[in-house]
């Protein structure tokens, strides 16, 4: 895992702030980490936390004036393993339907699938369970996106049942499978 570079992508989920565990774990083990938000993820982890964890500037603002400006294509080159983690129900139903209108599902649209993409879900279960967002990942795996299994148990909302996120431990494993 030393010196991979990981292109880590989070949207809009109380999750953003179990993941921060994975970011963290990422860059103990040597791996170069950039991350990129959608912005409603602001909304949820502050982008100083995600600075000081990987020591980059986060990537959210498509259109902020920067060096190069081309970073929704620059990065999915640079990226080793993509990682979207947490997957909201939302960008998972736009991924899957080639929609590109923020940095992260740009970056998707842009993915070359010689190289891995890792999905984690993470949401309340009637969005998980909706035909919509089951279809929608459906369409992902066959594209070769590799969906993790999203956990069964209690949720944000107060309900029981399937949509929380997998644990760091999981999603470290499977970026180490998917590289070695
Ligand atoms: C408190 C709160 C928690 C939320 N948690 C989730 C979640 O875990 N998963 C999810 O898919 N949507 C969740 N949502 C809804 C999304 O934030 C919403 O669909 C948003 O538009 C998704 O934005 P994005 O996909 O562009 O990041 C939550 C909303 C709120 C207000």
């Amino acid at each position: 895992m030393h010196g991979k570079n990981i292109l880590f992508m989070m949207s809009a989920s109380v999750a953003c702030f179990k993941a921060c565990a994975a970011v963290s774990a990422l860059v103990k083990k040597g791996c170069q980490v950039q991350t990129a938000l959608t912005p409603n993820a602001l909304q949820f982890i502050g982008p100083a936390t995600l600075q000081g964890l990987t020591g980059r500037p986060v990537y959210w603002d498509m259109f902020a004036p920067r060096q190069c400006g081309t970073e929704h294509i620059s990065l999915s080159k640079w990226a080793d393993c993509t990682v979207l983690c947490p997957a909201s129900a939302d960008v998972i139903n736009k991924m899957a339907a080639g929609v590109a209108d923020d940095c992260v599902t740009t970056l998707f649209l842009a993915h070359d699938f010689a190289k891995p993409f890792v999905l984690a879900p993470a949401m309340n279960s009637r969005m998980f369970l909706h035909p919509a967002t089951q279809k929608a990942l459906q369409t992902l795996r066959g594209w070769g996106v590799h969906v993790l299994e999203a956990e069964s148990g209690h949720l944000a909302c107060g309900d029981d049942g399937p949509g929380r996120l997998a644990e760091p431990a999981a999603v470290i494993k499977k970026i180490e499978e998917l590289l070695a």
